[in-house]
């Protein structure tokens, strides 16, 4: 497990995105798996800078992990639009290589089953994520057991209270979503978890030093061989850089 500590998003957003361009020179058909949140737009911003300083997209597959149901892709606080407004617009990535789950289908189930299938097909190199204040990673919430392929979630109280910020109202925050599986993130071969600011430093550090629990879902991530976790001074305050492993 690598910890690296930030003064600013900006330089931890640089540094994620140089992440991201070595797992794409390093891979000949490059697979992203990517996530969405106010904590992952440095990342596209400084993505999209070393695109316009010559970094080739045009080959790279994305995945992303979630979606809510119930938003047309068109609705601006989708995650399909999340996506192109951060990244999709502004770089080459032809639109037959980009994967979002589409939570506005009437079979669900089969969408699922779809999605599994394109992950089955598309090894993710590289898998960005952010972290819920409660402990989520895409929309697998605290539960009693963690489900390992894409499915169904009911949000939690706390994760529609959370993301209410970005509604007019918390009665518009859509109460479900469809979201990858911890398998498929734990299948990818280096894993990204960004946090910025102090309302994540507790949970973080739950995830990073407390136990391997299904109702702290990012814990999980300690059991992969490769997971670099890109924090800011806030996020990290809540761990003792004595204890590193
Ligand atoms: C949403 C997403 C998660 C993301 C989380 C944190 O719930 N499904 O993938 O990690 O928000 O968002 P933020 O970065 O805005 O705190």
């Amino acid at each position: 497990m690598v910890i690296r500590i930030f003064d600013n998003q900006d330089e931890a957003g640089l540094y994620a995105a140089s992440l991201a361009e070595r797992a794409i020179m390093g891979a000949a058909h490059p697979v992203l798996g990517l996530a969405t949140g106010s904590t992952v737009i440095p990342f596209y911003r400084e993505l999209v800078r070393l695109v316009q300083c010559g970094l080739d997209l045009s080959h790279i597959t994305t995945i992303n992990l979630d979606e809510y149901i119930g938003l047309p892709p068109h609705h601006e606080q989708s995650y399909h639009a999340f996506m192109k407004r951060h990244l999709f617009s502004r770089v080459n990535i032809p639109e037959s290589q980009v994967f979002i789950p589409d939570g506005s289908v009437p079979d669900l189930a089969a969408e699922c089953g779809r999605y599994d299938e394109i992950i089955r097909e598309y090894p993710i190199d590289l898998q960005i994520l952010g972290i819920g204040v409660n402990g989520h990673i895409g929309f697998n919430e605290p539960d009693d057991l963690l489900v390992s392929r894409t499915h169904v979630v009911e949000l939690s109280e706390e994760t529609i209270r959370s993301n209410s910020r970005f509604f007019a109202d918390v009665s518009e925050v859509p109460t479900r979503a469809i979201t990858m599986g911890v398998q498929a993130i734990l299948q990818a071969r280096q894993i990204v978890l960004m946090a910025f600011g102090e309302e994540k430093a507790h949970i973080v550090a739950k995830a990073i030093r407390g136990e391997v629990r299904t109702d702290i879902p990012a814990s999980i991530l300690q059991l992969h061989r490769d997971v670099i976790f890109v924090l800011d001074k806030g996020s990290a305050k809540e761990l003792s850089l004595a204890k590193d492993a």
